[in-house]
């Protein structure tokens, strides 16, 4: 097994791309060198605005490269004040890395699974600035993320390991969980053809979805990120529960 003893010098994307692919032909994760390979680049605008593409209602998920089927490195670009749903990630470990701009994290604990319906309360809230890199998994508890920026847009880049197709958002006001399929915007700097992703139909619920968590004319809000408590229909909590996990 490769010992991790010394953090490369990593100059350009195009350079953590391949230092990723060497890292992961080994099974093994090491998380403080993967955060410190993360840390070691400094992000160029030049090597990521390809994978920089954003949508007005909603954030997106870019591929950057699928790591031989190992993992996902992706960009996230985050409009002002998009955020995602409280989520899971499948099992995976999860990196994040800012590329330009901030975002803010939201954990929250697993809801019990005896107590039946129970808000959830968030445990830490943290918010990383460029170059900053973050990690999270299932054993440390769920997240919600999002630009607190109601000016700028931002974008990071996510590493999942393994990747994964679906993952599972919770409802804040309860603690009820949805399944919910991730799809990309874009793969390689292409967008991807509607009805090309994994799951068409939760692409066209997510935009819905997102078109009601930008409407600020008092509007239901997405799953909690309004924090509006009431008057929530049961077909908008079902929609707002299937939303887009693209962090
Ligand atoms: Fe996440």
């Amino acid at each position: 097994m490769e010992e991790y003893t010394e953090v490369p010098v990593i100059n350009s994307l195009e350079e953590l791309i391949q230092k990723l692919r060497q890292i992961f032909k080994s099974d093994k994760i090491d998380v403080d060198y993967v955060t410190a390979v993360l840390s070691s680049y400094k992000s160029n605008p030049k090597d990521w605005k390809k994978y920089s593409i954003f949508d007005t209602h909603r954030y997106t998920r870019n591929l950057i490269d699928e790591g031989n089927g190992k993992y996902n490195l992706m960009a996230l670009c985050w409009g002002e004040s998009h955020g995602s749903s409280i989520h899971d990630h499948s099992n995976s470990h999860c990196f994040v890395k800012i590329l330009e701009g901030q975002l803010k994290e939201t954990r929250y604990n697993w809801p019990s699974e005896s107590q039946g319906e129970t808000e959830m309360n968030p445990s830490e809230i943290s918010i990383y600035e460029k170059d900053q890199v973050a990690y999270m998994s299932d054993r440390i508890g769920l997240h919600r993320m999002e630009n607190p920026s109601h000016v700028v847009g931002s974008v990071s880049m996510h590493l999942y390991i393994p990747p994964f197709s679906s993952c599972r958002t919770f409802d804040e006001r309860t603690g009820h969980k949805r399944v919910a399929q991730v799809t990309f915007y874009s793969k390689y700097g292409e967008r991807t053809p509607f009805g090309m992703n994994n799951n068409p139909i939760s692409e066209r619920v997510l935009h819905f979805e997102h078109c009601q968590k930008n409407d600020r004319s008092g509007g239901l809000g997405s799953a909690g990120f309004k924090r509006n408590k009431c008057g929530v229909s049961l077909l908008q909590r079902q929609l707002n529960d299937v939303d887009a996990i693209r962090s």
